[in-house]
């Protein structure tokens, strides 16, 4: 039954050849006795003709062809009619002119045609249909190419794979985790690893120097459209390394990843921000580098002025983040928005915390009344001044205006930047625009739990010229402690992050405390890791890289869900297999569980 050539490779080359195929029936035409049937495999289609002159029999079993029916037949190539050719079809010059058929098996008519919009559920549920689709297809077929290209060069740079376990313990990347329980352990469970993290760094004490493994990593966190309960990571870690070592490889692996699989030259080096300058400049971590407008903090500007709620906010303090800012955003022409655009957006920011979105449409020089806006009469004539030089504005703009804690003024401005700027089409059409994020923040007040959290993860490293800050009693002023974390971000999505790690046990027993995990917790939970590292750890770093979303933004798919075989839904079932599912009460009894809940639809 071999195959001689795939759909798409038979050419005007192969004229006059024989070719066998194997493929699905795209679709049968019948044209008055000479039946075409596009024959269609992974790479492409082709069309095959059965003639009644030529070849009886296998005439008469063509008839019996319906779509999505698998097909094993032979002919000669031949060249079409010139009336015929498809110069839209890469085979379009050709046809097969079949000689043999076997109808290997028949196909159900499909719940939809594969050429047709349908919704997702549908298309989850028929997975295995949907997959069929030319586009589906070249999108598992991309990944598939990106992920030989990271692994061959990761080889050629001296990285070892290796693997981690999936039956762990609990990693403390900061999402819930998925629990398996423990048969032979009565009451015990172990946790699915939402990275490889503290076995990449134990390898690293091991002597391992260069590692890397193609992994899966699960999150129980909620979904959107760039997170899945199960995620693949290219994970890596290197020894005796500083951030610039981490980002320059990581940078070639990509720079690599994108010319051997799309054909592009990336302009590199990627531009380099740190965290505080992405903050200011674009008001989110993950700043999308395409579009062209950027925040302006008028805070100390405004610090006198008569609109109180303006005046208030800009008085408040605290720790970082939680001082009062206000912060404009230019949209240039903007003063075009039409009052339910404006609405739109107000509402939109509201999402984010905002209580409000101000804004003053540049319809002239303010000298002459030509600012339009319901709070522009507070404004002084400096204060109006002042705004205008910060700003830059030019007829025809709009700014709008956020006041509020500095973390709701830039996560709502920082959001409003993109849906405006993407609306507008306020955008450079670079296809990718890389850039490297650098020094976040080493920990974040969690306001709800009243304690620090790792803004990364606990084993990332301070930066040395802030360790002085990390002594501070009561942990007074560690709040600008900036560590050796960096994120790769691609179009204002975060496509990696990484960091340098801690390797002295003093220090790691320090930040721990610092995140209100005491002694004996430290040692229940990380005592392992913790006693490794008194035992030559050397200093170390790495990162990983979210393949779904990058491959998914190579394909220029709107989900990562279009890049992924078997994916889930937002509420983390598969609508193929019915997981997650109910299990029997022997199984539940076997794993000594009992189980509080009615399953779904009880
Ligand atoms: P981090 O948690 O930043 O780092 O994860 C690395 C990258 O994985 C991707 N990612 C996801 N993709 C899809 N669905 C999800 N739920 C999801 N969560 C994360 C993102 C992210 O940048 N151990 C560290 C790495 C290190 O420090 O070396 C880690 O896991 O693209
Ligand atoms: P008000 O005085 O409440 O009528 O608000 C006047 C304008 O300021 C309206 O356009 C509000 O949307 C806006 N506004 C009110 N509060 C804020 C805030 N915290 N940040 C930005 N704009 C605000």
């Amino acid at each position: 039954m071999e195959r001689s050539h795939y759909c798409n490779e038979v050419r005007e080359t192969l004229v006059g050849q024989r070719v066998v195929l194997c493929g699905w029936v795209n679709r049968r035409r019948d044209h008055g006795g000479v039946i075409f049937v596009d024959l269609r495999d992974r790479t492409g289609l082709v069309q095959v003709v059965f003639s009644p002159e030529a070849h009886g029999s296998v005439h008469d079993a063509a008839h019996q062809l319906r779509s999505e029916y698998v097909v094993h037949l032979s002919g000669e190539v031949a060249r079409r009619p010139a009336e015929t050719e498809n110069t839209k079809l890469p085979t379009g010059l050709i046809e097969v002119r079949v000689d043999r058929l076997t109808i290997l098996n028949a196909s159900q008519p499909l719940p939809f045609q594969l050429d047709e919009e349908v919704g997702e559920g549908v298309r989850l549920t028929h997975r295995f249909l949907d997959l069929r689709r030319p586009v589906m297809q070249r999108n598992l077929m991309t990944r598939h190419r990106a992920m030989q290209s990271m692994r061959r060069t990761l080889d050629e740079f001296g990285f070892l794979e290796l693997e981690t376990p999936m039956l762990t313990r609990s990693t403390p990347e900061g999402a819930r985790d998925y629990l398996v329980p423990s048969r032979v352990n009565p009451g015990e469970f172990y946790a699915l690893p939402q990275s490889p993290q503290l076995f990449k760094q134990l390898l690293m004490i091991s002597g391992f120097d260069r590692y890397f493994q193609i992994t899966r990593c699960f999150r129980d966190e909620d979904l959107r459209a760039d997170r899945q309960p199960e995620f693949t990571q290219v994970d890596l870690e290197m020894s005796f390394v500083e951030p610039d070592q981490v980002i320059g490889l990581v940078e070639s692996l990509v720079v690599r990843l994108f010319h051997e699989v799309l054909g592009v030259t990336l302009p590199s080096p990627f531009p380099r921000m740190t965290y505080d300058e992405a903050m200011a400049r674009y008001g989110l971590d993950a700043p999308d580098t395409r579009i062209r407008m950027e925040l302006t903090d008028l805070t100390p500007l405004l610090r006198e002025t008569q609109f109180k709620v303006f005046a208030q906010v800009a008085q408040m303090t605290g720790l970082r983040g939680q001082q009062g800012a206000i912060k404009v955003l230019r949209v240039p022409g903007g003063a075009a928005m039409t009052r339910k655009e404006i609405d739109t957006y107000t509402e939109f920011v509201s999402i984010y915390g905002a209580k409000g979105l101000a804004y003053i449409k540049i319809n002239g020089p303010w000298q002459e009344g030509g600012w339009q806006s319901p709070i522009v009469k507070f404004f002084s004539e400096t204060e109006l001044a002042a705004i205008a030089a910060a700003t830059g504005v030019e007829t025809g703009d709009l700014l709008f205006f956020g006041a509020d804690r500095l973390k709701v003024v830039n996560e709502s401005l920082g959001r409003l930047r993109v849906k405006v700027g993407r609306d507008w089409n306020r955008m450079d059409d670079t296809p990718f625009s890389f850039a490297w994020v650098t020094e976040f923040p080493l920990l974040e007040w969690d306001e709800e739990a009243k304690r620090f959290s790792a803004v990364h993860h606990p084993f990332t490293a301070p930066m040395v010229e802030d360790f002085a800050n990390l002594e501070g009693q009561g942990g007074a002023g560690v709040d600008t402690v900036r560590s050796q974390a960096y994120d790769l971000v691609l179009n204002g999505s975060e496509v990696g992050g990484g960091s340098i790690r801690i390797h002295d046990p003093a220090m790691q027993r320090r930040m721990l405390e610092l995140l209100n995990i005491g002694p004996e917790e430290a040692e229940e939970k990380f005592g392992f890791l913790l006693r490794a590292l008194e035992f030559g750890a050397p200093p170390h770093g790495g990162l990983a890289l979210g393949m779904d979303r990058l491959v998914a933004m190579m394909v220029g798919a709107d989900s990562i869900r279009d890049v992924i075989a078997f994916p889930k839904t937002q509420k983390a079932a598969c609508p193929l297999t019915h997981a997650p599912s109910v299990v029997d009460a022997a199984q539940l009894r076997e794993l000594h569980l009992r189980t509080t809940a009615r399953p779904r639809g009880e």
